[in-house]
């Protein structure tokens, strides 16, 4: 692929240990995001992607291999270090909304950047965050004002607010209908062409790949697919597709 890559994914694995021995919820995990673009992790309930998720997040660490961003090994750094890089450089978003429900859309956009320590140009950031989750008149409104699909573009303007590399959004769509799902995923997709963040999201629904620029699919734990969309931009060349000893295309 002819884009950067700022995530690799280094034949990653996770072992949780259990009762009689362990489980592994991650196996040979092996991929490389591109920046700047929306790759989908996709996998039934309990296929490894929240997992992968916390890893990437360096929220949690993986029992083999290695996950580098920006070329830099995260297990290597130490507990500040990565706080720094979650602190600075990430922004997550979660299944369920968890907006302050005391603030409205624009004051808990604001405490985030507050948060991140960022003093300058606050209101005007709020505003622009809110015009690119295409919220700019719900300003005002406390979260119990909004439907779910509004309350989660608040969620990701909080997300990216604070100007982060890398958005990180588990399942952002579970709890919204089809429509709104499928809205939400292509915002995702939009503002990566608009603010250059690069996204990665999760979801078990099928019918969300369509916005993805790549598609990681999951399977207990183990990589079944990767597959990359062809590059829509004129001028730019088209990535090759890429083919992993796992082989599988878009949809299975
Ligand atoms: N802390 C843990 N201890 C033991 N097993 C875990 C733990 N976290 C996740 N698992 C198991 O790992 C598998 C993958 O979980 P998860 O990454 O949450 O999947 P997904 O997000 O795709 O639904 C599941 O079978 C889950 O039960
Ligand atoms: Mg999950």
């Amino acid at each position: 692929m002819k884009t950067d890559a700022l995530i690799e994914i280094c034949r990653v694995g996770k072992r949780f240990p259990t009762a009689g021995g362990y489980f592994e919820a991650l196996a040979d995990v092996d991929a490389v995001i591109p920046k700047g673009r929306l790759t989908i992790l996709k996998g039934r309930s309990g296929s490894g992607k929240t997992t992968l998720l916390n890893i990437i997040g360096a929220l949690d660490t993986p029992t083999s291999g290695k996950v580098l961003i920006g070329g830099r090994d995260v297990g290597g750094f130490s507990e500040r270090e990565r706080d720094d890089l979650r602190r600075m450089q990430m922004g997550f978003v979660f299944q369920a909304v968890s907006l302050i429900p005391s603030l409205t859309a624009c004051q808990n956009v604001e405490f985030s950047l507050r948060l991140a320590g960022i003093r300058k140009g606050r209101k005007e950031r709020v505003e622009e965050c809110l015009s690119l989750v295409g919220l700019a008149n719900r300003a005002k409104h406390m979260p119990a004002e909004l439907s779910g699909g509004e309350q989660q573009r608040v969620a990701i303007a909080r997300a990216i607010a604070h100007r982060p590399q890398i958005l990180l959004a588990d399942e952002p769509t579970a709890e919204l209908d089809s429509a709104m799902a499928a809205h939400i995923t292509q915002l995702l997709q939009e503002l990566t062409r608009k603010e250059g963040i690069t996204v990665l999201m999760t979801t078990h629904d099928t019918g969300l790949m369509d916005a993805g620029d790549m598609i990681i699919e999951l399977e207990n734990g183990r990589q079944v697919g990767i597959s990359v969309k062809a590059e829509e931009h004129a001028g730019t060349e088209t990535p090759e597709r890429q083919t992993r000893p796992e082989g599988g295309g878009l949809h299975g």
